[in-house]
């Protein structure tokens, strides 16, 4: 793993590591963390359902499993400072850790269904919106609390959305949100939220940091240390996105013909259905081979081959998506001061020998 920061613990694996598996190992899931990680019981473990509901209720892992169905779903998280060092590349972005590719993974979450727990609560009809809220103390907020976010009722009713307690089989580990995250599949990774502990029904977007004052995509021009709460965009949903997985970048291999692997994926209800590569700046392209669409809410793997010339080269991808969206090719046009949604054209250097 590279570590971008031990406390709060903030790492992702190498490339090599997601390349070949369409569920990433859990050891080599990334890990994204705001603060410490909270040590919770699960016998004492309690979630409260409030807000805009007929019943406000309190779980426990036992009742929760025991009332409702427990369903399973295989989703990407991607985390919305995902290859930010593309962008620091074009300008510094203070504070920000610089993620690679590989702040994305795919899992095989099972819980029980956020909307199954909505419904046994009844909703109120003026609600819009549903808020989760972590147990870890943040003090990169301010001020400081815990971590939370929203999403539309709309989607919190959908079925993909989980309360989740195993990841690929496995009781949810400690850094990944034991014993119950949020598992909002096709919204960035920070609507997921860990140990989760309360889940509000409401009439608007929560007002925790993590919605209202971070991650929001900033005009280029604004400085995030006086950005204040609602300045620039929420994000939501995942923009299509790409990179490469194999050969590693900077590679040095025989000359000749090459296989390359890489993944995409594209959040909301959109799902990849192209992927070109090109080895001679963009000037042509070819189709690369799709891979397994495990889930409509997960990555897919793409590979192809590449004839390496001798020297160093660059190679590019770039994804499109089921509303004819395309990555769009320059960092420098997206880039913003927090450092969000790079999805420009992935870049691979390789020398060849
Ligand atoms: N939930 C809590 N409670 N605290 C956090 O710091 N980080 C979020 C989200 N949920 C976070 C959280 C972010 S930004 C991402 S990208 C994902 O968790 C990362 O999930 P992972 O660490 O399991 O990969």
């Amino acid at each position: 793993m590279t570590v971008h920061e031990v406390e709060p613990f903030n790492a992702e694996p190498p490339r090599a590591a997601l390349a070949g598996n369409m569920l990433t190992p859990v050891e080599a899931f990334y890990s994204r963390n705001h603060a410490p990680v909270p040590a919770l019981d699960p016998a004492t473990w309690t979630l409260a359902v409030d807000g805009l509901v007929v019943r406000p209720t309190t779980w426990t892992l036992a009742s929760l499993r025991e009332r409702f169905a427990a369903h399973s779903e295989t989703a990407t998280l991607q985390c919305a400072g995902n290859r930010r060092a593309g962008l620091v590349d074009i300008r510094d972005i203070p504070g920000e850790a610089p993620w690679g590719p590989t702040a994305t993974a795919t899992a095989r979450w099972t819980g029980v269904r956020l909307g199954d727990v909505l419904e046994d609560a009844g909703v109120d009809p003026d609600a819009t919106d549903v808020a989760f809220l972590g147990a870890d103390v943040s003090e990169v907020a301010r001020p400081p609390q815990e971590f939370g976010g929203s999403v539309p009722l709309r989607k919190a009713r959908m079925p993909e959305v989980l309360l989740a307690w195993e990841m690929n089989g496995e009781p949810l580990a400690p850094v990944h949100g034991a014993p119950v995250r949020v598992v909002v599949p096709g919204y960035i990774g920070a609507r997921s939220v860990k140990w989760v502990q309360r889940v509000t029904v409401a009439d608007r977007p929560s007002d925790n940091f993590f919605q209202a004052s971070t991650y929001r995509l900033l005009p280029p021009d604004v400085d995030p240390a006086s950005a204040g709460p609602g300045d620039g965009v929420a994000l939501g949903l995942v923009a299509v996105n790409a990179d490469f997985l194999a050969p590693d970048d900077g590679a040095e291999l025989p000359a000749g013909p090459t296989p390359v692997t890489g993944y995409a994926f594209a959040g909301g209800d959109r799902t990849v259905v192209r992927v070109d590569v090109s080895s001679d700046g963009g000037a042509t392209w070819a189709q690369a081979d799709l891979g397994e669409q495990a889930s409509p809410w997960a990555w897919r793997h793409w590979s192809t081959t590449v004839d390496v010339a001798r020297g160093e080269q660059q190679i590019l991808a770039r994804a499109w998506d089921s509303s004819a969206a395309l990555q769009p090719a320059d960092p420098a046009s997206v880039w913003n001061p927090k450092g969000y949604v790079n999805n420009s054209w992935a870049r691979l250097r390789l020398v060849g020998r």
